[in-house]
């Protein structure tokens, strides 16, 4: 087995299988250390079923000299690129499959979303990094990976096949918002003449709502007989020059890491949905109500553990030490009301708060006399503070005081000599957290 570093080193080399065994390996969770630096031009092609999207990017994909590496990525489990579909096409992907430049990957359209997910985002990064010049990316044409395109392609194209003039005013509303260069395919009969014509109109009519910054361009092409094809690649490369040029290229993977975030987001929420079994069980014999077992997949059940709380001489000191641990630490905020100097060391869900006396009169300050440094309190954070005060005198338990501003909420204590020893906080953030 070969370790990241190789493969990552086979991929610059535009080694298929390296490039290939990289995208399984994003598929299957591990985060690769790649650093993106802007060369690849992203291409996203969507456009109705039927439009002849594959066709169309066999057609480009040969036609691009074999000295220009090209990448294509299809996540259209209709397209048969994906190994299904027509003998016809198949046999077209296996000739291109045999060309050194040219790498064939789909993608499967897993995902609560459909459309766009988080390993397609890191195929992206794995192809440019390998030095791929084009990155052809044919997505479903419809809903959520429309709006996902638009985060990852330098430039969208739309692909409409021969239709009337009301299926176009149907496309209008998604379709017609994002693309940059319009395509009317299987531009080879009658039909395709009167789509071009009604595309036209369209995005005149669109540009007056859109503004000067759109100029989209519409071209006639036929994927099939190779009519126009030439026309739509210097368009193209025309596109990434002017994108190169206004530093576009690398402003757009701004956009690119937030969806991969996003998407990535997704991913782990998935899994947690599928671990879903042991609540269902729980939600089954009545131990949780629906309600909280969906929260708490989320970790927002409450109350729930806000933070572990330690009494320190020297705040600053103790902060540093959690900073040189790798924690995001807070920077230091004064509670007056609690006489303490207060830093959060953020974890996961929870948080460890440091705490400094203000004054050898506060209550921390004698704590740190009597006991040394260590452990102080345990504070749960609750939905509403009072109603659980009113459950903490119910079960005849004392609370050392009114409830007041702490460092991050409303925040109470339960008395140390009612709860064996524990100094327990109760926390009610404020409603940002709701
Ligand atoms: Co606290």
């Amino acid at each position: 087995m070969m370790n990241i570093n190789e493969l990552l080193e086979r991929a610059r080399n535009w080694d298929k299988l390296a490039i290939a065994k990289l995208i399984t390996m994003a598929e299957e969770g591990v985060e690769l250390p790649i650093q993106v630096v802007r060369r690849s031009h992203v291409i996203g092609i969507t456009g109705p079923p039927g439009s002849g999207k594959s066709t169309l990017i066999y057609t480009m994909a040969r036609k691009i000299p074999q000295d220009r590496k090209v990448a294509i990525l299809t996540i259209d489990p209709s397209s048969p690129f994906t190994g299904g579909s027509f003998m016809g096409n198949r046999i077209r992907m296996q000739e291109l499959t045999s060309r050194s430049n040219i790498y064939i990957r789909s993608m499967a359209t897993r995902g609560i979303r459909g459309g766009l997910n988080y390993a397609t985002i890191a195929a992206i990064n794995i192809l440019e990094y390998a030095g791929a010049d084009y990155i052809f990316l044919e997505t479903v044409g419809a809903g959520q990976s429309d709006t996902d395109v638009k985060y990852v392609a330098d430039t969208i194209l739309v692909l409409v096949p021969p239709l009337s003039g009301d299926e176009i005013q149907a496309l209008k509303s998604g379709l017609m918002e994002i693309g940059d260069i319009y395509v009317v395919s299987k531009s080879d009969n009658q039909a395709s003449e009167s789509t071009y014509r009604d595309l036209m109109a369209m995005v005149d009519m669109m540009k007056e709502i859109k503004g000067d910054e759109w100029r989209p361009v519409v071209l006639k092409v036929s994927g099939l007989y190779g009519y126009g094809v030439d026309e739509l690649l210097r368009v193209i490369d025309g596109r990434f020059m002017e994108l190169m040029k206004s530093g576009k290229l690398d402003s757009a993977l701004v956009g690119r890491r937030v969806l991969e975030m996003r998407l990535y987001a997704y991913d782990l929420l998935e899994k947690g949905l599928n671990e879903m079994k042991d609540l269902e069980r729980d939600v089954a014999s009545g131990k949780l109500s629906p309600q909280d077992a969906a929260r708490r997949l989320f970790s927002f059940s409450k109350p729930r553990l806000d933070h572990v709380a330690v009494a320190v001489k020297n705040i600053d000191d103790a902060a540093r030490k959690f900073k040189d641990l790798g924690f995001r630490v807070s920077d230091p905020i004064i509670v007056e009301e609690q006489g303490v100097k207060v830093v959060m060391v953020y974890l996961g869900n929870t948080k460890i708060e440091l705490l400094e006396p203000l004054g050898p009169e506060t209550t921390v300050a004698k704590f740190i006399e009597k006991r040394g440094e260590g452990i102080h309190h345990i504070a749960l954070e609750v939905g509403n503070i009072n109603e659980f005060i009113e459950k903490v005198k119910g079960a005849g338990l004392t609370i050392t005081g009114e409830p007041s501003r702490g460092a991050e909420g409303i925040v109470t204590f339960i008395h140390p000599k009612s709860l064996n020893g524990v100094l327990l906080e109760l926390v009610q953030h404020l409603s940002l957290n709701e």
